[in-house]
């Protein structure tokens, strides 16, 4: 089973595990996903969601799409961000209705082999062109994205300026995707957005009444830990996240691959989760296939296979009596034009997916091997790999020495890895939360989007009621000879 093919995507799961095969979904498999366009033209099926559901015409679809990350090596993310938007815009949604949140520097970035070009699929077509530029660099901005939700125009800041002037009778669909920690989302500019606020910002989008219902799917990995326990089931709002609360979540389409990206590219091209609800909704007819349904066959083709292999198990929270509405009261659906014929074919297995939190050393490493021998740049790429993964060694092991300074060298590891039983949230007081991570930033540098893997770490040290004298100290004890250099949070600012 372990070809040299297989040993190459030898990358580790969240910094736990060594990654194996994401074997196919057997859906893939068996079943014919494309239906053919003689379904098309019925008359659209009644909405079959909760009783007064209003007449469609008064409904407006309204659409967010934001994509965490920034840097060609990320290209994934804001891959998916456009492709998304080209669905949404065939399914008919208004260019006013959809806000796009994505950095913007990955089409003509000079690492781009197709400059002006982004595509989401081996095969795909550019997927770049039209999408409306909201919010780009600087702006793409959490306190942006939830002034954007809730609707207000004075607290956005930069970009476009347009929000979700959502009506009561109105349906939202929120698509995230990017990189993620336990209780936490990354964004390309700091602060990050925590479960605490993410949700807060949903209540009170809830109490203003201006929707009717709303879907948000989430990539990340531990996606799951921004709902879990924290969801309110009553607030008319349905969420899948692409791993549960403690998982990765995985790239797809990454070089040396069963799929891999057209050989000029040295970066995935797409995630698996986000790849898997895209695919499933331009090979079927929208108006008759439920978000129940597409739930399931994206979940199947996450999946792993079975325990020992990877892959994430695609979770569903918040408000579940909807989920027989059929997906185009959502992401719209247009008939004529949503059978793009490059996926009239068998949907590609995930096989090989690639650690979101690998993914951009496995971008370094090609760029490095591309790169003529004695070569400046070869040098300088390699510098560059070389601080990295010392960076990042430097945050592994300096959360589990404070972990052992605070809890005693026996009990600190397993103490700050406990896991909540489910239905309860990661942490109780999304203030300390916070707090600890910029205590932690001061003394030891930038958790950078890979250090978001510890953030359960800082979860539970306030978990166990440690105080912030204690953790200042332990910090200091921890980093106080390391040279933070670039990595210094007065250069990149706090994450929390
Ligand atoms: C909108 O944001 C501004 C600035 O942050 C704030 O003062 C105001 O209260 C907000 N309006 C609403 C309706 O929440
Ligand atoms: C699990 O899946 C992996 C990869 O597909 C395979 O090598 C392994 O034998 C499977 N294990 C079991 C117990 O089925």
């Amino acid at each position: 089973m372990m070809n040299s093919r297989v040993a190459m995507a030898a990358w580790w799961v969240c910094g736990l595990l060594p990654l194996l095969l994401l074997a196919v979904a057997a859906d893939g498999d068996s079943e014919p996903l494309i239906r053919l366009p003689t379904e098309n033209g019925h008359a659209p099926a009644p909405a079959p969601g909760p009783a007064a559901s209003a007449p469609e015409e008064r409904v407006t679809k309204w659409a967010v799409l934001v994509a965490g990350s920034s840097g060609y090596e990320n290209y994934r993310h804001q891959a998916d961000v456009c492709h998304a938007y080209q669905i949404l815009k065939k399914g008919g949604l208004k260019d006013e209705n959809i806000v796009v949140f994505m950095y913007d520097d990955i089409a003509n970035s000079p690492e781009n082999p197709r400059r002006g070009v982004v595509i989401n699929h081996p095969k795909g077509k550019d997927v770049y062109h039209g999408v409306p530029k909201d919010y780009t660099g600087e702006h793409v901005t959490a306190k942006n994205l939830y002034a954007v939700l809730l609707g207000n125009k004075t607290a956005v800041t930069g970009g476009s300026r347009k929000v979700i002037n959502s009506k009561p009778n109105d349906h939202i669909f929120i698509y995230y995707t990017d990189h993620g920690g336990a209780g936490s989302l990354g964004m390309p500019n700091v602060p990050f957005v925590y479960a605490g606020d993410f949700i807060k910002v949903l209540r009170q989008k809830h109490a203003s009444k201006s929707y009717s219902k709303m879907i948000i799917y989430v990539e990340a990995c531990e996606s799951g830990s921004i709902f879990e326990g924290l969801m309110p089931q009553d607030h008319n709002i349905y969420v899948t996240t692409a791993a549960n609360a403690e998982e990765s979540s995985w790239a797809a389409y990454c070089p040396g691959m069963e799929v891999p990206p057209p050989s000029e590219y040295k970066t995935c091209l797409g995630d698996a989760y986000s790849v898997s609800w895209m695919e499933d909704s331009e090979t079927h007819n929208l108006k008759k296939e439920s978000i129940k349904q597409q739930y399931e066959v994206v979940k199947a083709r996450t999946a792993p296979p079975n325990e020992s292999s990877i892959g994430s198990h695609v979770m569903e929270y918040g408000d579940k009596t909807f989920k027989g509405d059929m997906l185009f009261l959502y992401q719209g659906f247009d008939p004529a034009k949503s059978y793009s014929s490059y996926f009239r074919q068998r949907l590609p297995s995930l096989k090989g997916a690639i650690n979101q939190r690998d993914a951009d050393i496995l971008f370094m490493w090609k760029k490095y091997e591309q790169l003529n021998g004695g070569s400046e740049e070869k040098q300088r790429a390699l510098t560059e790999i070389k601080e990295t993964v010392l960076h990042r060694k430097h945050l592994d092991s300096s959360i589990d020495f404070i972990g052992k300074l605070v809890f005693g060298f026996e009990k600190g590891p397993s103490v700050l890895d406990a896991a909540r039983g489910s239905g309860q949230p990661l942490v109780d007081d999304w203030d300390c939360l916070k707090t600890m991570v910029r205590i932690f930033e001061s003394q030891c540098g930038s958790l950078t989007q890979y250090g978001m893997k510890h953030m359960r770490a800082f979860a539970n040290i306030c978990n166990n009621g440690v105080s912030e004298a204690e953790m200042k100290e332990a910090s200091i004890s921890a980093c106080d000879d390391y040279d933070m250099g670039k990595w210094s949070p007065l250069v990149r600012g706090h994450s929390a």
